[in-house]
């Protein structure tokens, strides 16, 4: 069973209360919140008030995307914001080995996310010291696109390398997620699902989050 982590991105902002209320009382362990700087990929999402006022209104773990260029100048901020699991992309870092470090010593979980054309080469040095993986399966940006295929073998390679490591690290998969391909997702390895579009454009968002759990 896959932990599940909505994406707050398509949700209706005015409505966030809500939105946390269903996630809230639903089988989804995590919240998923996509920050965006209008640099690293081209939109902006939101930023730390929102995730500030969420983390006030839910228990849950807060796992916060960052899709920004520098993002070791925010590390502080996000855990002040309410941040447990805080995702770099490796393309946005240049010393990633410290962000991590960094990330760590504050008390959160380290992610590191990796875009549709990265080679999983690029992580080889840091899958030890990463809690979590973040596959990209569509380009960063925007909600509601459609899931790259190729991205089921990639999972599958980096899940051999994580096993072979002998490292814990889990592995997210983050874009295009749907209740038609997830069962091929958690095969290939994902441990938790990231889901905005086909949580909150559904016609029941929690029944949606049970069935993706239960792939
Ligand atoms: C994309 C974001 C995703 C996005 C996923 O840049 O990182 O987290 O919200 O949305 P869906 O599930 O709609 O592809
Ligand atoms: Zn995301």
């Amino acid at each position: 069973m896959a932990i599940i982590a909505p994406s707050l991105l398509s949700a209706n902002f005015l409505h966030l209360e809500s939105a946390c209320e269903m996630i809230n009382n639903s089988d989804a362990e995590w919240f998923h919140l996509d920050v965006m700087d209008g640099r690293f990929v081209p939109n902006i999402s939101f930023g730390i008030p929102i995730i500030a006022a969420v983390r006030k209104a839910t228990q849950k773990i807060c796992d916060v995307h960052l899709m920004i260029e520098e993002p070791e100048k925010f590390t502080q901020v996000f855990k002040d914001a309410g941040a447990d699991v805080l995702t770099v992309h490796v393309e946005a870092c240049n010393h990633l080995h410290r962000n991590i470090q960094q990330i760590k010593s504050l008390g959160m979980k380290a992610g590191v996310a990796i875009n549709p054309h990265t080679p999983l080469e690029a992580l080889n040095e840091i899958i030890g010291f990463a809690d979590l993986i973040c596959v990209m399966s569509v380009n960063p940006g925007f909600g509601g696109q459609q899931f790259i295929h190729a991205t089921l073998q990639k999972i599958e390679r980096l899940k051999n390398k994580i096993i072979q490591s002998g490292a814990q690290t889990l592995i997210e998969v983050d874009g295009g997620v749907t209740l038609e391909n997830a069962a091929n997702i958690v095969a290939a390895g994902a441990d938790v699902l990231v889901a905005g579009n086909t949580v909150f454009n559904s016609q029941h968002p929690a029944e949606t989050i049970r069935l993706l759990r239960n792939i």
